[in-house]
């Protein structure tokens, strides 16, 4: 499969089969090299309803119809827009036609852009052609990464490193020991003056504590 970093914490992942997208925050995103009109997702899964991540979500799924995966809150306020949506909760996992998903915890908030509580963050664990992806989602460090991590094997592990909103470098460098990911890239960062982080900064802490770290460019395809 084919991993896109579009920054911020928006991917594009394609299968075989389909074409899946993560909080596609895509047109307003300064740093996004691709814009909405590039692509055609038949999934689209969201950590939550932040304008930086459900980003083109309702302009994307009216033209696309792709199936909506996330928590229940949001689903039911996506369908109030005519969008097809698949209600989930955190802690609750389901296969879909290309692998399977998980929600997890994240120590955040939520709300539409029409102010509605939209349920709670989550961060989301994907299992695709064999790799086992994790997505944390905007969160705060917490403990349970370490169970997150006993429980789940992680090839690939999508963390923030931007501070303010989410974790900083330091809080994100202690949250991949808990996780022991084979590979950690950073996201959430530079997308805006206020989330500024130095990734390679980042990269160095996590590979002096043995772990390994891939910084994706903004736009970059990777095959795993
Ligand atoms: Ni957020
Ligand atoms: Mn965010």
């Amino acid at each position: 499969m084919k991993i896109r970093y579009l920054g911020h914490s928006a991917f594009q992942i394609k299968t075989e089969k389909h074409e899946i997208l993560i909080d596609p925050f895509i047109d307003d995103n300064p740093v996004s090299p691709i814009k909405s009109k590039d692509v055609k997702p038949d999934f689209i899964i969201l950590t939550h309803a932040h304008s930086d991540h459900l980003g083109d979500s309702i302009k994307i799924g009216t033209r696309d119809n792709p199936l909506f995966i996330c928590v229940n809150e949001l689903a039911e306020w996506l369908k109030t827009k005519g969008l097809n949506a698949h209600n989930m909760h955190i802690g609750g996992s389901r296969e879909f036609d290309f692998g399977k998903v998980k929600f997890t915890i994240a120590h955040h908030g939520s709300s539409t852009p029409d102010g509605r509580y939209a349920g709670e963050p989550a961060g989301v664990i994907l299992n695709i052609n064999g790799k086992t992806l994790y997505h944390t989602g905007d969160t705060g460090l917490f403990y349970d990464m370490k169970l997150i991590g006993e429980m789940n094997n992680i090839d690939y592990l999508f963390i923030p490193i931007g501070d303010n909103f989410t974790m900083g470098i330091d809080d994100a460098v202690k949250a991949v020991e808990f996780i022991n990911p084979k590979v950690v890239i950073p996201i959430h960062y530079n997308t805006f003056g206020i989330i500024e982080a130095n990734p390679q900064l980042f990269k160095e802490k996590v590979e002096a504590n043995g772990f390994k770290c891939y910084v994706m460019k903004f736009g970059e395809e990777i095959e795993v």
